[in-house]
């Protein structure tokens, strides 16, 4: 059984805890001493495994989440982003498709 160290578990709260230091609370990202993309009405967002992997595998200058959230909570955290910021991707990540993406 795989305990997250992570304490959060629901997308919000995950946000506000890891995301927001680089992506800005209002998930507009940032520019200066690193490029932070926006993930306001972000088509990238569109297909749920590109975020999810994202997460999982880190990406040039974003960290790799894999050891650090379980399946739950990548999925929690994924359907946050897609369903606020200006994203309205309807279909939901599960626990499960998570666990084939590792
Ligand atoms: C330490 C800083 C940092 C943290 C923490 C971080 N990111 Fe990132 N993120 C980045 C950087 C830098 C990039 C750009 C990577 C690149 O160059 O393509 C990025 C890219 C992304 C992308 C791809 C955006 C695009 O347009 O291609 C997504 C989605 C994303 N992050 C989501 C998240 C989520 C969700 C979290 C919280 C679990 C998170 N990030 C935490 C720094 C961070």
């Amino acid at each position: 059984m795989f305990f997250s160290p992570f304490v959060h578990r629901d997308g919000a709260a995950i946000f506000r805890a890891v995301c927001q230091g680089c992506h800005m609370p209002d998930a507009k990202g940032a520019t200066g001493a690193g490029n932070y993309p926006a993930l306001v009405a972000n088509a990238k967002l569109a297909s749920a495994a590109y975020p999810a992997i994202t997460v999982l595998k880190g990406r040039h200058g974003m960290p790799a989440f894999a050891d650090y959230f379980d399946d739950a909570q990548v999925a929690e955290i994924v359907n946050y982003v897609r369903t606020h910021f200006d994203n309205h991707y309807a279909d939901a990540l599960t626990a499960d498709d998570v666990k084939k993406l590792r």
